[in-house]
């Protein structure tokens, strides 16, 4: 395994497979009741957050205190990367402190730079190119519901951003056919799409990106939706609403689905945009699964990568 997690595409199928795998004994455990290991006791994980969040942050501090750790979080008003401080300093000085850091930035390449300079594992807990971490709730979420990953259809439909490229890099290498249909000026970037799609054939996998979500949806076994305007882009809401507009998932897009699929978000909602009340609130909807399996993908991660 890598030292750090930056993106989807760091883990091989046997590496994605065994932290899935691990994340599955940790929640049996903790459903239990069992929290006699505190393999963590006096490790530290450092939260580095340049944007909001409830999920991200709440998994990775109280999975820290299951563990028997603690997690210690830095907005942007602490820290001020880049201002204050400079990216590669403040990677320096954290790795005198903590055992591994996990970081929400705005540009990629500021998680990259903190990898370089960091003596510790970096987590990416969000950039503005990829969400892997959410990645690895959703096929767990996915694996829960269907028994298996390979062969099963996972359609994403609206903006190609950082959860629709970790989903792309993911399900590409655990042989799940991905399927996009977004906007044509939103796809997913070529890059990325590229190495999605040699994962994909390397994997038994299909990758494809069309602008037409009943085209898209048809046969699948996840339906997948996020915001049409992420973190970093508020400027542009009012011109992405009128374009995302036909890409709603609804009941009637649901209805091309297979009969057993399942409604995925990571969360949060905005609810009558890209998804009704009818379809995130009805019984389809797996999407308080997905936030709940973050905090066991997220210690089944750091366990690994801490060597434990
Ligand atoms: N899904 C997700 O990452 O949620 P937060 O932004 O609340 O962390
Ligand atoms: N695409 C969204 C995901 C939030 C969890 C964003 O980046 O804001």
């Amino acid at each position: 395994m890598h030292k750090h997690f930056l993106s989807a595409a760091d883990l091989t199928p046997n590496e994605a497979e065994a932290l899935l795998a691990r994340a599955a004994r940790l929640k049996a455990e903790w459903h239990a009741g069992d929290q006699a290991q505190w393999p963590l006791r006096g490790k530290t994980l450092a939260l580095v957050f340049e944007k909001p969040s409830l999920r991200t942050r709440v998994a990775f501090e109280a999975g820290m205190t299951q563990l028997g750790g603690h997690g210690s979080y830095l907005s942007a008003n602490d820290i001020d990367m880049g201002g204050r401080e400079s990216v590669p300093d403040v990677a320096r000085n954290l790795s005198r402190w903590v055992q591994v850091i996990a970081a929400r930035v705005f540009k990629h390449t500021t998680v990259e730079t903190l990898a370089r300079h960091a003596s510790v594992p970096v987590i990416n807990a969000l950039s503005d190119r990829e969400h892997p971490c959410q990645a690895l709730a959703d096929m767990l979420t996915l694996r829960e519901r269907f028994g298996q990953l390979q062969g099963l259809k996972l359609t994403y439909v609206g903006d190609g951003n950082n959860v629709c490229h970790s989903l792309l890099l993911l399900g590409a290498t655990l042989g799940v056919n991905v399927s996009v249909a977004c906007p044509p000026d939103y796809r997913p970037d070529p890059d990325l799409l590229a190495q999605a799609e040699s994962l994909a054939t390397a994997n038994a996998a299909t990758v494809v990106v069309t602008t037409s979500p009943v085209e898209a949806v048809t046969g699948a076994d996840a339906i997948y939706t996020d915001v049409w305007t992420s973190m970093g882009q508020e400027h542009e809401t009012a011109r992405r609403q009128p374009v995302f507009a036909p890409y709603q998932v609804n009941l009637a897009l649901m209805a091309h689905a297979k009969p057993t699929a399942v409604f995925m978000h990571c969360l949060p909602v905005h609810r009558g945009e890209e998804v009704t009340a009818e379809v995130i609130d009805g019984p389809q909807a797996v999407v308080f699964d997905q936030a709940e399996n973050r905090l066991h993908v997220q210690k089944a991660l750091i366990l690994t990568l801490l060597g434990f």
